[in-house]
């Protein structure tokens, strides 16, 4: 029995298997580890609503390049090109240092055991929780990457010009299904976004409700350059709520983004689409299994990687 189970172990090791990723990974570590960045978010959600969105944003762009190891956090140095000046996340990723104030709040109870990585899973998982969304138990054990790639965040991370092909098949290199994509698009239901990034949108697409393109229009001027970091909601219905209103909104052809209204085009996912607006609970439980699947996307685990000091920074 022993044996069966340490040869099972020893294979799972050996395939770099996300398996090895499990909810009480900390459990003797650090048991604080789940209330501390529970109140941390809790601080900075309170502060500043947007923040919550914000930290949900950097989870999906953190695991989409070369999967969920920290290495967007890394700053830039004299000899060291980070991922945070890429193009989807120049002048736009934000919230780092509020990861920085959760990294002090888990050191301190627990010194040099938790990931990076870890916690912007579970910094992810309590910003949708603090903005009124599901719970779920957040898989952990992920190790920080000594490196990072802005190459890659340049071209794994969808850009909002994407048609429904491309997003769906961005989705499935990394690995997740036109159902998790759809899902996890639903996190467009809060944050914002700029002008430079849906100006097109409102000005010459058709596919879009008239009265709301209009309202959008003095805040994100025609001309290229103008305003373009000028905000508007993804979600002008409940922006600070995470519900479901971002599906009723593409049914009303309220994207705010391109590849928004994509998934309400005509196309095959107009369907899932239409079962989310009208089942809340049934895109509360997709969203939190998509999250899962993108929160396996390659972890370093074992001894790859290493446990970072600064977030940073490589030790
Ligand atoms: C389906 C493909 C996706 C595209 C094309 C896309 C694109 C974008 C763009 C262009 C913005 C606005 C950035 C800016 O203007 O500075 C944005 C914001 C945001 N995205 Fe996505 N996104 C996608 C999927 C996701 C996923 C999977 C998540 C999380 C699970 C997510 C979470 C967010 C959040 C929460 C914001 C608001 C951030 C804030 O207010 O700081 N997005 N996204
Ligand atoms: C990534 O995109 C940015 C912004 O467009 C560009 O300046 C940079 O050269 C690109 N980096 C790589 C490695 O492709
Ligand atoms: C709208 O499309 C026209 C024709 O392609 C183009 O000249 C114009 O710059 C576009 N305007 C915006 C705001 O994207």
């Amino acid at each position: 029995m022993l044996v069966v189970a340490l040869s099972v172990a020893v294979l799972l090791l050996a395939r770099g298997c996300s398996s090895q990723l499990t909810p009480d990974f900390y459990q003797e570590s650090c048991p604080d580890l789940l209330p501390t960045i529970r109140y941390q978010v809790q601080l900075a959600v309170n502060r500043q609503p947007r923040m919550g969105a914000s930290l949900l944003r950097l989870f999906f762009h953190d695991c989409f390049v070369n999967g969920c190891d920290g290495s967007i956090l890394l700053d830039d140095t004299a000899t060291f090109v980070g991922e945070k000046k890429a193009a989807p996340n120049l002048n736009s990723a934000r919230g780092f240092e509020v990861i920085d104030a959760i990294k002090a709040a888990v050191d301190e109870v627990c010194p040099g055991v938790v990931s990076c990585a870890d916690i912007l899973a579970l910094t992810a998982k309590d910003s949708v929780v603090e903005l009124g969304g599901p719970n779920w138990n957040v898989r952990l054990g992920r190790r920080d990457a000594k490196t990072a790639s802005q190459a890659a965040a340049n071209t794994s991370i969808p850009p909002p010009t994407s048609n429904l092909n491309q997003l769906i098949s961005n989705f499935q290199s990394h690995g997740l299904s036109v159902q998790d994509m759809v899902a996890l698009s639903g996190a467009h239901t809060i944050g914002f976004a700029r002008c430079t990034n849906f100006r097109s949108r409102i000005y010459n697409e058709t596919n879009i409700n008239g009265f709301f393109a209009e309202t959008r229009q003095p805040f994100c001027p025609s001309i290229a350059g103008s305003g373009d970091n000028n905000l508007a909601p993804l979600d002008s219905q409940t922006p600070r709520l995470f519900d479901n209103s971002y599906f009723d909104n593409l049914i009303a052809k309220r994207g705010l983004l391109h590849s928004d209204q994509q998934l309400f085009n005509g196309g095959s996912t107009d369907s899932q689409v239409r079962a989310y607006s009208e089942d809340p609970d049934s895109f509360e439980n997709d969203f939190v299994t998509a999250m899962t699947k993108m929160g396996d996307i390659q972890p370093l685990t074992g001894s790859n990687g290493e446990i970072r000091k600064d977030c940073r920074r490589v030790n």
